[in-house]
């Protein structure tokens, strides 16, 4: 018998999972495992009404793999790193407006780092209107794709960038803020990466600027129109945040963004990362 109950929230991704408690999570291996192999399945899990703490949350990612522990100093607890627009709590606020826009966490990495296995978040506070999260299968977006355009996609080689997501966000850097931006390397993925588990994926979203070899409109256009494809409605899980939600994203076979919330909304999320050990091939 499975140890975990799970309920889709769409055909394409997400699942919630019904009966277990943040103890549980924290402490029992097995279920660590089960829920990995259910993240596999289902891109998304949602724990509603779960109110783990930080200290919790951080021992139940620690069973998942290996918990991102560099992004400290903004909270107590090692490994917790508070999501919000609000500069007092967060230096780099301005940063996470280009979470706006459907992403890949971990595309551009200041160094050659894999893209982040998973990542929980879990509602501290949550905002009055907007600041749902979003989520839309990578994979789907490939399985979806005709034969022709698997064949003819399988080459292409895209290159990613720190300034393309943020100019979608700040059109009109300060040169400083682009000099920032361009300090960071830009990275080359394939279109179509293959994953260690036979799946193939789509790596699409605001970092990705532009198709090698490409006409720079006509790669740009295709890139749109893919995510577009990936993105529409009835592909996407919306998560609607409540206190308490608990939410864990696979951010190798999802795209996932933020809808805008006001900067003086107190919404504030805790996330934790776990670092990915698998390269975009
Ligand atoms: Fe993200």
């Amino acid at each position: 018998m499975s140890l975990l109950t799970v309920s889709k929230l769409t055909a394409s991704v997400g699942a919630e999972v019904l009966g277990v408690d943040p103890q549980r999570l924290a402490s029992d291996d097995s279920l660590g495992a089960a829920i990995l192999e259910a993240l596999e399945d289902n891109g998304v899990l949602v724990f509603r009404n779960l109110h783990i703490d930080p200290g919790s949350q951080v021992a139940f990612c620690e069973r998942l793999g290996s918990v991102d522990y560099t992004a400290d100093g903004h909270h107590e607890v090692a490994g917790i790193y508070p999501v919000t627009l609000n500069r007092a709590k967060n230096s780099s606020a301005s940063y996470l407006r280009a979470t706006f826009d459907w992403h890949i966490d971990g595309c551009t990495p200041t160094g050659d780092q894999y893209p982040q296995k998973a990542t929980v978040l879990s509602a501290v506070q949550v905002a009055e209107r907007g600041g749902e999260t979003e989520f839309a299968s990578s994979y789907a977006a490939y399985d979806q794709l005709t034969d022709d355009e698997k064949r003819r996609f399988a080459q292409l080689r895209v290159v990613h960038s720190l300034e393309a997501s943020q100019r979608r966000v700040t059109p009109d850097p300060a040169p400083e803020e682009l000099a920032r931006w361009r300090a960071r390397p830009t990275h080359e993925h394939p279109l179509v990466w293959t994953h260690r588990n036979g799946r193939r994926s789509l790596v699409l979203g605001a970092s990705a600027d532009y198709v090698v070899g490409m006409d720079l409109d006509e790669g740009r256009a295709l890139l749109d129109e893919l995510l577009a494809r990936a993105t529409v409605a009835d592909r996407v899980y919306r998560h609607q945040w409540s206190v308490g939600d608990t939410v864990i994203w696979d951010n190798r076979g999802v795209l996932h963004r933020a809808a805008p919330y006001d900067p003086d909304s107190p919404r504030e999320m805790l996330r934790t990362t776990v670092l990915g050990d698998e390269p975009i091939r």
